[in-house]
């Protein structure tokens, strides 16, 4: 039992509320205070309104909107009261000292004994917020830095202070580790902890290095983004996500806290241009234009970016750069070491940023470690600083510093001749300050596959997918092609695992890494069999794929899936054939091929149409049931969450969900081998012909989506290619159908919705724009 049952968040504005929602999420219920603004209509405005936009939030804050009843809002004038029975009070008001210390005094007489407070500051040192607090307060007081939006970003750096009591940080990361899914680093008092320390400088390092060799926004991004493993944002495009007038803050009080010697004030000048933008309102995408804006150009929606020297903006272009795509595809050394100004600006903002983070060690972290969960955790990036320069070759970026006039960091010159991380004896050692390599550890009940992938062998492996052994019994496969888009390749895998894992486990799980699941079928693929006209092709890739998927599900050992990200189409039809879900609290599940013009065709309108038709006790109820099934799959419908999908069935009552991304795979790997215990396959379903009746109910739903202007042509012509698989084809109304007949129904509607004109323009504008065409 958590000795955290309820909690008080002081402070609604963006940190405050994401905070409150997320602990209501956990299931807590939340005390959300604000002030009362002056003429204010209401005294609680403020917390009104922020419960009114964490309700229309989108990415959703809440889980399940239902979550808004557990919190309670009121204002630190009339309701500080309500505080006195709470056990952890997280402040998250403006970053001002003394606003803060004032709060925390009339703190002091309502908190409820031995209750925690913490603080969300990005830079106040911990030992100024304590300076005027009581002895007692002192000792439960730490700070809590979430990063935005809280839901989603998993990095939390804990920070306690000399007085701080041992048993508060443990417990306190302890709530936040398992009920809140964070990702806890506990890091020192030191200005901009590690995440922004690191992250801002590179942000800086950045945007000021582009300027100088003279690379576009749209350049600097390509190169600063996917192919150094950072996100697809870049580095304009995250200035612009989190706000320019932001950044000037955050840059500014950085600034204000860091020793004159650090090398960050080399880069806090930034660019003149950011105040002229910021003046101008053009405060990123909040302010409707930053360094990119959206502009209405006929039908069509363009994007624009800034010129650097002149701040107008024109039609942004894809590079299309060859040293990043080289970076992409063949690592980061291909990035920095070609003989332009596109490699140039990779070795500069990787020199600078690397080198910067191993000067931390061991003054401002003691270990490599903390550095590189806070730049993965808090920043997205695949790997961290250390496991970066790994990758170059410790050697190769020493010679290169100091060829570069950058002066090599005592932790670099240590690792000289060797490397930050090893495997070795079972396990991944991180090297240390004294040389000496200790054992990378992770909070009990926590693990990656990567721990397994990073010392052992895959039992089986191919370009796509890798079939690990996990100990105890069970088998894993991983997805590990591009966004793990699912070929034939990834699905003989699949089938293969399941041969091995069948006479050889007790479990098999679905599993890995990546931010996404899979984003569903490999769409390159089947855009190329429709081109060629390979439609006896297209069609045995398809039966096999829906082969693997009847492995999955008829296998004589349990199989569990835990996805993450994006679990979609194909990806989704791998989910739903697997005895059981242990799915991310962040997953979002849903079958939508329809919005590429073709329907699930691995059995996913199969299974999909079994939930939501099993349960029917009459013609009548069946009927309803299979349109409730037409309208998710016709329209897309996705769920943002395992709880909102429920309603849509895609997760199930027997399916489980864990808020950390880290304990993941352990849960999973445990409801596995509990299945394991007396297990037995599935039974094969039937289905029934729904005849004219099915067809009329379901084309009535699409008239009334016709009415009221929402479809387009080809989404009829969609919607009456589903409706032959929903309905049994052929068979008449009460029929036996049965599961095979159900698949190859999906595969002829698929086939020939992949012989339009208009199938083909969708699936080509979504690969080269990432967006959906209507059309
Ligand atoms: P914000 O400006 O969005 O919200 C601050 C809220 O505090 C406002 O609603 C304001 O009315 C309220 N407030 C001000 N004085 C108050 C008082 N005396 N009593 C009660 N409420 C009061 O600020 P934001 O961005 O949510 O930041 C809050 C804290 O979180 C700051 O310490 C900031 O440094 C930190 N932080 C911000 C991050 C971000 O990305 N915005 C990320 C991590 C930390």
């Amino acid at each position: 039992m958590s000795k955290i049952n309820k909690v008080g968040v002081i402070g609604a504005g963006t940190m405050g509320s994401g905070i409150a929602s997320h602990v209501a999420n956990a299931g807590v219920p939340v005390v959300l205070l604000d002030i009362v603004p002056a003429r204010a209509s209401s005294r609680n405005q403020v917390t009104e309104i922020a419960l009114e936009k964490l309700r229309k939030s989108n990415p959703p804050a809440f889980m399940n909107p239902t979550n808004a009843g557990l919190i309670t809002i009121g204002n630190t004038e009339d309701d500080l009261e309500l505080l006195n029975d709470v056990d952890w009070i997280a402040e998250a008001i403006v970053e001002r000292l003394e606003i803060k210390q004032a709060l925390y005094e009339r703190l002091e007489s309502v908190r409820k004994s031995g209750s925690y407070v913490s603080s969300n500051t990005s830079t106040i040192p911990l030992s100024l917020l304590t300076e005027k607090m009581s002895d007692d307060l002192k000792r439960h007081f730490c700070i809590t830095h979430f990063f935005n939006p809280v839901r989603y970003m998993r990095l939390l750096e804990l920070v306690g202070g000399p007085d701080t009591d041992a048993q508060v940080l443990e417990e306190l990361g302890h709530f936040c580790d398992v009920d809140l899914g964070k990702g806890v680093v506990p890091c020192n008092d030191t200005p901009g902890f590690l995440g922004n320390r690191v992250g801002v400088y590179a942000l800086q390092v950045g945007i000021t290095t582009a300027a100088k060799l003279g690379l576009s926004v749209e350049e600097a991004d390509s190169l600063m983004g996917r192919p150094m493993g950072i996100p697809k944002t870049g580095v304009f495009g995250l200035y612009d996500l989190i706000g320019l007038d932001l950044m000037l803050d955050v840059v500014k009080s950085l600034a204000t806290i860091l020793p004159a010697e650090d090398r960050f004030h080399q880069v806090a000048g930034g660019l003149g241009l950011i105040n002229q933008m910021v003046s101008e309102g053009r405060t990123g995408n909040k302010g409707g234009a930053g360094f990119y804006k959206q502009v209405t150009e006929g039908d069509s929606v363009v994007r624009h970016a800034v010129e650097l020297d002149s701040g107008a903006y024109r039609q942004a272009v894809r590079p299309g750069l060859r040293a990043a795509e080289a970076g992409e595809t063949e690592g980061l050394r291909p990035l920095v070491e070609s003989n332009d100004q596109y490699s140039q600006f990779a070795w500069e903002v990787l020199s600078k940023t690397l080198s910067y983070a191993a000067e931390l060690v061991p003054q401002t972290s003691s270990t490599i470690t903390p550095i590189d969960e806070a730049m993965k955790l808090g920043y997205g990036w695949l790997r961290g600083p250390f496991e970066m320069i790994d990758e170059l070759g410790v050697d190769y970026f020493a010679d290169r510093l100091s060829a570069s006039g950058i002066s090599v960091p005592e932790i670099v010159r240590i690792a000289r001749g060797r490397s930050f991380y090893r495997a070795t004896g079972g396990r991944v050692e991180a090297l240390g300050i004294d040389g000496e390599y200790a054992p990378v550890t992770r909070a009990p009940g926590a693990a990656r596959l990567s721990d397994t992938t990073a010392v052992s062998e895959p039992l089986l492996t191919n370009t796509a997918a890798s079939y690990w052994d996990l100990g105890d019994g069970v088998g894993c496969v991983e997805f590990h092609s591009k966004a793990n888009a699912l070929s034939p390749t990834s699905m003989a895998l699949v089938e293969q695992a399941v041969d091995h894992a069948s006479a050889n486990m007790k479990a098999l799980l679905i599993y890995n890494d990546a931010p996404h699941f899979s984003v569903g079928f490999n769409l390159d693929f089947a855009l190329d069999a429709a081109k060629r006209a390979a439609w006896q092709e297209l069609d045995s890739a398809l039966y096999d794929f829906q082969q693997s998927c009847l492995a999955l599900k008829y296998a004589p050992i349990p199989v569990v899936a835990a996805p993450a990200g994006m679990a979609l189409g194909g990806g989704y039809e791998v989910l739903v054939h697997c005895d059981a879900l242990q799915a991310h609290g962040n997953s979002v599940l849903g079958l939508v091929e329809t919005l590429v013009g073709l329907v699930p065709s691995g059995g996913g309108c199969k299974e999909l149409l079994y939930r939501w038709t099993s349960d029917a006790t009459d013609a009548a109820s069946a009927v309803s049931g299979a349109i409730r099934a037409f309208e998710l799959i016709g329209m897309g419908k996705t769920g943002s969450s395992p709880i909102d999908s429920e309603r849509h069935r895609f997760f199930l009552p027997r399916d489980r969900m864990s808020m950390n991304r880290d304990r993941l795979l352990p849960e999973a790997k445990a409801l596995a081998l509990e299945l394991s215990d007396g297990y037995t396959p599935p039974q094969a379903p039937t289905f029934l012909g729904l005849g004219a009746r099915g067809r009329d109910g379901m084309n009535e739903f699409l008239q009334g989506l016709k009415t009221r202007g929402i479809t387009t042509p080809h989404d009829h012509t969609v919607g009456a290619a589903l409706m032959e698989v929903l309905c049994g084809g052929d068979a008449a109304e009460n029929e036996t159908v049965s599961e095979l007949d159900v698949c190859t129904l999906e595969r002829q509607s698929f086939i020939s919705l992949a012989k339009t004109a208009r199938t083909v323009a969708r699936i080509e504008h979504i690969l080269s724009t990432g967006r959906p065409l209507r059309n």
